[in-house]
């Protein structure tokens, strides 16, 4: 949650910025923490994961400008604030502990609510007008499920949000399994397990399985978002060999049954 945030309130500083994200500057500058001795030079491929997210709840939010956005494991991220058009309402769900911290900095109000609870209790889909439009956002959070639970959670929403939209992002198997050996990102900072990773190319198939009915599965943009970095994913996106052992960013929506949104 700390590493996201600092990668898009560094990114916001930069003059070529792909995210702007002043509230997440101002929550990273609140916070008595050593950001750059925990996680080295932010390489800005969450930010531009962020920002993607943005650009597709924004043209969404143009169709169905009173719709809910419900965002899954929310932690520390001001997309709500980035997208808002005044109209909108907006749910965080989210575990006790990083509520909490959320809500130091964001106060909930009428359209921008919290939930204290996990993603897997069923409970907060069943709170959910399943008529209005609704749009879910995962960004983050499914890798460091079980695959087990993820399959639940996502069939479960399936069946209880017809025609919800879904967007989340996966790590590949091989990323998965440095994670559970213990993979450190810098000296100070092992990344937490990750139990969930998927190869591209079985992310439709799996998706289609737990969700049956589910609707188009679009691939969004999502890599470093300048210089070197960017060339070699770029790259590496079109490698025959490695082109499905990627992070992903997956766009689609559950079958809409009698409601359309
Ligand atoms: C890596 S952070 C991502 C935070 C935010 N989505 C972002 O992109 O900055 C993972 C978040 O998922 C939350 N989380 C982990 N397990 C969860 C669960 N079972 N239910 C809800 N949230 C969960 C954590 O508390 C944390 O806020």
């Amino acid at each position: 949650m700390l590493w996201s945030l600092y990668q898009r309130a560094v990114e916001s500083r930069r003059s070529d910025a792909v995210l702007h994200d002043p509230d997440g500057v101002r929550i990273m500058e609140a916070l008595d923490y050593d950001f750059a001795g925990h996680f080295g030079i932010p390489g800005g491929a969450l930010a531009a994961r962020a920002a993607t997210i943005d650009r597709t709840l924004i043209d969404w939010l143009g169709e169905h400008p009173d719709g809910l956005v419900i965002s899954l494991g929310e932690g520390l991220e001001t997309q709500a604030r980035r997208v808002d058009n005044g109209r909108m309402h907006w749910l965080s769900v989210d575990l006790p502990e990083a509520i909490r911290l959320r809500e130091a900095f964001l106060p909930p109000t009428r359209r921008f609510r919290h939930l204290t609870m996990s993603a897997l209790d069923p409970d907060w889909m069943e709170r959910i007008d399943p008529v209005g439009p609704v749009f879910i956002v995962a960004q983050g959070l499914l890798m460091y499920l079980e695959p087990e639970a993820v399959g639940r959670l996502l069939g479960r929403a399936a069946a209880c949000l017809p025609g919800a939209r879904l967007v989340f992002d996966t790590i590949p198997p091989w990323l998965s399994w440095l994670t559970l050996l213990g993979l450190h990102q810098t000296a100070r900072y092992r990344l937490p397990r990750m139990p969930w990773g998927i190869a591209r190319d079985e992310i439709e198939p799996t998706l289609r399985r737990w969700c049956p009915g589910i609707g188009p599965v679009e691939m969004l943009p999502y890599g470093m978002p300048r210089g070197m970095p960017s060339a070699v994913s770029r790259f590496v996106t079109t490698a025959a060999v490695v082109r499905h052992q990627v992070p992903s960013l997956v766009l689609t929506s559950f079958g809409a049954g009698l409601v359309s949104h």
